[in-house]
């Protein structure tokens, strides 16, 4: 029977205590795999910025493959919901019904097991493995071992560490220290303002102010969340002035269509969605949508991907012919001002002798009905 053995964690970031964790489980139990699970966003703001869960688990990725023994599974990424810990056995347990299923936990897990969601439940779906950092002194009438040594890394620490600009690369594996310097992570910023204009261009900042203010004078008038089409709206050309803009969309796994792997000028949007998560710690899925569709937009668009849609052909310093009617529609009706914006983009496209993205004419089949 194969033995798999679960290692959950924020790994905000993976460091190399937890790679010793699993390798000391391995050992110690005849393992045949540990899969490392990234966790989803947490439902709730809570008092520290937890980064998102996709680039969390990029790291995890980096930190394990090639490593005999070594999976990471994302399953807690993709979902929506918070997972308790009794919810994701009865997923592995269905998932690999043939496997014997362990759950790896810390010390200082171990003792606030009974508080835990179900912990009996949890006791029957899989064997719980602790990991003792005390040398020894650790006993359990319900859970095995881990014999381990003090493990002198903290995530927190690395986090702290990193932004005060120390040295990580003694904790943390070569692939993952370099991930973290690449794309300025756990950078302490001062404000989104601030930070936003130490990376574009003095007329490219202009714009976004622009942008950030039609954003919410649109969101008020049309019922959507005025702080995030203000926050939507401000970072929504954040990776604009951008280099090595492709090689970064490979390094944060972006995926790109053929029409924006031919048009550089496009693959700022997706591509800011994700550089918003790393720079901002934005996690909610719908500012990063309204950042990631602002240029091509998409069919279905939600009211707040709209809002920046327009907002960002119709920011008071747009000066193009159709700005001024466009500019009207946008306080007034929000199909129709899409509409109009979708067609002009078409138009000036045209003149230039460009190809037009195909989910612009889906766009415009969409709001004819
Ligand atoms: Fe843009
Ligand atoms: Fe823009």
């Amino acid at each position: 029977m194969r033995k798999t053995a679960i290692l959950g964690g924020t790994f905000d970031p993976i460091h190399n205590g937890h790679l010793k964790i699993a390798e000391a489980a391995l050992k110690e139990y005849h393992l045949d795999r540990v899969i490392f699970l990234t966790s989803g966003n947490p439902p709730h703001k809570k008092d520290r910025r937890i980064l998102d869960a996709k680039i969390r688990h990029i790291m995890v990725k980096r930190a394990t493959s090639g490593i005999d023994g070594f999976e990471s599974c994302d399953w807690e990424v993709n979902r929506k919901e918070y997972s308790y810990t009794v919810n994701t056995l009865k997923y592995f347990n269905e998932l690999y019904p043939d496997d014997e299923i362990y759950f790896i936990i810390g010390g200082d897990s171990l003792r606030d097991f009974d508080k835990w969601y179900m912990p009996q439940e949890i006791l029957k779906l899989c064997t719980l493995l602790v990991y003792d950092r005390s040398g020894g002194q650790l006993k359990s009438d319900f859970a095995k071992i881990i014999p381990g040594e003090k493990i002198d890394i903290s995530s927190t620490k690395i986090r702290e560490m990193v932004a005060n600009g120390e040295d990580i690369s003694h904790l943390v594996p070569k692939a993952v220290n370099d991930f973290i310097l690449r794309n300025n992570l756990y950078k302490e910023i001062p404000d989104f303002e601030a930070h936003l204009k130490t990376m574009l261009k003095p007329e490219r900042f202009a714009h976004s102010l622009g942008v950030r203010d039609t954003a919410a004078q649109m969101a008020e008038i049309f019922g959507a969340d005025v702080e995030k089409a203000r926050i939507a709206g401000l970072l929504h050309d954040n990776a604009k002035n951008m280099d090595n803009i492709y090689s970064r969309c490979t390094d944060l796994e972006v995926e790109l269509d053929e029409f924006e792997k031919e048009n550089p000028g496009l693959v700022h949007a997706k591509l800011g969605a994700e550089t918003a998560k790393c720079e901002f710690y934005i996690t909610d899925s719908e500012i990063l949508d309204a950042i990631r569709w602002h240029t091509v937009g998409r069919p279905k668009m939600s009211l707040l991907e709209k809002i920046v849609f327009v907002a960002d052909l119709t920011e008071p310093g747009r000066s193009f012919p159709d700005a001024p009617l466009l500019r009207k529609l946008a306080f007034s009706d929000i199909d129709k001002a899409l509409f109009e914006c979708v067609s002009s983009t078409i138009k000036i496209n045209k003149m230039r002798g460009a190809k037009i993205h195909p989910n612009a004419y889906e766009i415009i089949n969409e709001l004819k009905k």
